[in-house]
Order: C-alpha cells, then structure tokens, then sequence
C-alpha cells in the first residue's frame, strides 16, 4: 500500500476532511460519547468553518492517503516544548494495518527537520478519551505514557474526560 501525508490547504480539502471526521466520529464514538455530544464536538471542531479557523490560528491538517485514496487525518500544534497531536483518526476499514504507525513516525521526521527550527521540541503529547481503551492501547504500545488525567469543560454542558499522553520524539 502507497502511503502519503499531505497538508490540508484547500476548500475541497477542507470539505474531504469535514466528512471524514462526521464518518468517523458518528461510527467509532457512538459508544463513548452521546449523539447530542458527537454533533456538538463535530459542529464545533470539525465543521468546515471551524477547521478553516483552527488552521488560521496555526493547527495544521494533514490527510494520511492509502493508495491515494483517504484513510484518515491528523492535525498538530507547536507548542513551546513540545507538538501537541491534535487530532488522529484512521477510517475504520483503514486500521489495524500501520497507518497510525507510520504517521507518527513520518510526523517526526518532519518535524525534526533542522531547517524547520523545531529541533529544540523533545516531545509528542496528546490527550485521548480515558473511556477510549482501544486508542489508548495502541498509544501505549506506540511509547506514550499517561502522565495525568484532565478534564474540560468543552460548553454545551458537556466535558471532555481524558488522560494526557506523551512520548519522546524519537
Ligand atoms: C487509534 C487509531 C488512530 C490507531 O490507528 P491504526 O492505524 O489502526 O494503528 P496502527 O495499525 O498503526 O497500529 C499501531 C500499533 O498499535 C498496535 N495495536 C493496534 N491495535 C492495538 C490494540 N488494540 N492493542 C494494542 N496494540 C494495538 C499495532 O499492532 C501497531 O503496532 P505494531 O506495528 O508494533 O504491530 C485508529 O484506530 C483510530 O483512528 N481509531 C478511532 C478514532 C480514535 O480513537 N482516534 C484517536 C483519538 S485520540
């Protein structure tokens, strides 16, 4: 299988992404989050405006292809110290076969690039679901560590309870 990522930039970007989250998030969270929260979380982070606004304030999207077709998405933010990995969702019939894998060690790459000047960001962290057993399995066996519990406060009165991962940037 051809493997690629590659930066979100255009409205029909944009638009491809916004459906795979929706595909994604109903099909995969229904049994972690309600229906009234999936639409909320997905009106407010995935819409086509809110991903148009997210990278405008400097999250990047990228979309992870399988033979060039879409498999998945991945969004990060610089932080002072460390790359925050936003998003990371593989389709269903996609998983299981090395994409997140790759992904994350194809992220690294990138941002290890000395001419990037990100060399001085040691670590990856992300945040995932504590109800979410099967993400955070893989993340352990990809070398993230919980290192604390958080909870948020996302509006709609509904919260968001996850465990916060990191792993050094290999
Ligand atoms: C979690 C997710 C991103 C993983 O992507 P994936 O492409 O299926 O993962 P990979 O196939 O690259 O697997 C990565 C590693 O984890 C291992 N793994 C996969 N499932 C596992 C499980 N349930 N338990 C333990 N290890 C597992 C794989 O064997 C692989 O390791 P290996 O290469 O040493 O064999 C993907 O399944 C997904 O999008 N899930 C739904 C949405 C989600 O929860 N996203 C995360 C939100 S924070």
């Amino acid at each position: 299988m051809r493997f690629d990522v590659m930066p979100v930039a255009t409205e029909k970007q944009i638009i491809e992404v916004e459906e795979a989250a929706f595909n994604v998030w109903h099909n995969y969270y229904k049994d972690i989050f309600s229906k009234e929260q999936i639409d909320y979380m997905l009106k407010k982070y995935q819409s086509r405006e809110a991903l148009k606004k997210q990278i405008a304030d400097g999250y990047i999207y990228y979309m992870i292809l399988a033979d060039n077709h879409l498999a998945g998405y991945m969004c990060v933010l610089v932080q002072s110290n460390y790359l925050y990995l936003a998003r990371l969702y593989i389709k269903a019939e996609y998983r299981r076969q090395g994409l997140a894998k790759k992904t994350i060690s194809h992220l690294e790459s990138i941002f290890k690039k000395p001419e990037l000047g990100f060399s001085h960001i040691k670590k990856l962290r992300l945040k995932v679901e504590r109800n979410n057993s099967f993400a955070i399995n893989v993340y352990e066996h990809l070398g993230f560590k919980k290192i604390r519990s958080e909870d948020t406060d996302i509006g709609g009165g509904f919260v968001c309870r996850d465990y916060v991962m990191e792993r050094e940037i290999s």
